[in-house]
């Protein structure tokens, strides 16, 4: 059989391996968050060999630090209506992907249903949300316009200022980290072999065909097929044609956690304001996010990013002033040409992405595992990814 015209189901009993050698994965997953994890659980529930390999510790990167706001309604843009129908597809799986994952490990990952709330804290902001809600609505989308009093009564901490309010009632929020330690712990229940602090220098490429990926310390592994998921790290893992790498950059975002008392929280909703989203968990934390800065993968938390996080949420609500600071994190988001994730097949037989989900791998973590390991198990395209391949900018390009 020609390399081409293999499936991407193909396993490791049909190919060769050398004598004394362990027995090489059908799958080689680069990239432990959210989307790799979650595809490496669905391939082994279909009876694959998976491994997933990490330069960091599992699940350490974008996803630890992620807000987790399932906002396909709230956040959607002109010009990103294919987007917005893949994050409601995406928000119609989550609620039995967390129901799977608590049988799976008994970890709740705790799927709050307040909904969303954005907010207005001057005259022009209102013009601009008003606009904003048109267009949303527009697109079929269910969000409802609040009056200040109608907002103050849901959340009654608000600052007395604000002028108006969007009321999105399906975005809703989950629990990052305990999502990534349920991923983990379903993946390797599942019988996913999972290396951290596994760096991959190269995808190996033989005869047209991905066969594997050679570490940083020279070793190769060899796979079946070889699964992009490396986040902001896409781009860098050479092997492949500079048209092959993902245009996929880091996006700094700095993060502030603030702690509230569990018993009487300041906020329920995820809460949307000019300059900052907050995100309060049942624990009592409040997740105060997020710069979005192109600064390559630096890592600081800077004075500036922290004051304007802190001022944007001071305005539309005061008494944050007297909550603990009790972490401030940095992540770097995968953010693509378009903003859109790059799912799907690759010029390189063996060689699919599951990369450039920007702001929005939390809510796309489901249907990204869903329809790649379809894929990859050669059951097909699934229609809900068919608009997100990479051979879009390329048709881009010449149009
Ligand atoms: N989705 C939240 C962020 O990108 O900051």
């Amino acid at each position: 059989m020609a390399a081409e015209s293999r499936p991407y189901s193909e396993t490791n009993a049909t190919r060769a391996r050398a004598p004394d050698q362990a027995p090489a994965p059908d799958v080689v997953i680069i990239g432990a968050g959210v989307c790799g994890l979650g595809i490496a659980w669905r391939l082994a529930q279909r009876g694959l060999a998976v491994t997933v390999l990490d330069q960091g510790a599992l699940g350490a990167a974008a996803s630890w630090v992620a807000g987790g706001m399932l906002a396909a309604c709230a956040e959607a843009e002109p010009g990103e209506e294919e987007l917005v129908r893949l994050g409601r597809h995406a928000q119609r799986l989550w609620p039995g992907f967390a129901t799977e994952l608590l049988e799976a490990t008994s970890i709740d990952v705790d799927l709050r249903t307040e909904g969303t709330l954005v907010v207005a804290p001057t005259a022009d902001e209102r013009a601009r949300l008003l606009h904003h809600h048109a267009f949303q609505t527009g697109l079929g989308l269910t969000l409802d316009w609040l009056t200040p009093a109608e907002v103050r009564r849901r959340e009654p901490h608000l600052a007395a200022g604000i002028t108006g309010a969007v009321f999105s009632p399906e975005d809703h929020q989950v629990a990052t980290r305990s999502l990534t330690t349920a991923l983990i712990r379903a993946a390797e229940r599942a019988g996913v072999t999972l290396r951290p602090h596994t760096a991959v220098a190269r995808i190996v490429v033989e005869n047209g065909r991905a066969t594997g990926v050679e570490l940083s310390d020279g070793t190769r592994i060899a796979a079946g097929t070889v699964v992009l998921a490396a986040g902001a790290w896409s781009r860098g893992i050479e092997g492949v044609a500079p048209a092959a790498r993902p245009p996929v950059r880091p996006i700094k975002g700095q993060v502030i956690v603030l702690k509230m008392d569990a018993a009487a929280p300041l906020l329920t909703h995820v809460l949307w304001a000019p300059g900052c989203y907050l995100v309060p968990r049942r624990d009592g934390h409040l997740i105060l996010g997020a710069t979005v800065e192109e600064k390559g993968f630096d890592t600081a938390i800077t004075a500036g990013g922290i004051f304007a996080l802190l001022e944007a949420a001071w305005r539309v609500l005061p008494a944050i002033e007297e909550l603990p600071i009790v972490d401030t994190v940095v992540g770097h988001r995968p953010g693509s040409r378009d903003d859109a994730p790059i799912l799907g097949a690759s010029e390189v037989p063996g060689l699919v992405y599951a990369t450039g989900h920007h702001r929005n791998g939390i809510l796309l973590a489901p249907v990204t595992a869903d329809a790649v390991a379809r894929l990859v198990a050669g059951e097909g395209t699934d229609p809900a990814i068919a608009a997100f391949g990479m051979e879009r900018f390329a048709a881009k390009a010449a149009a």
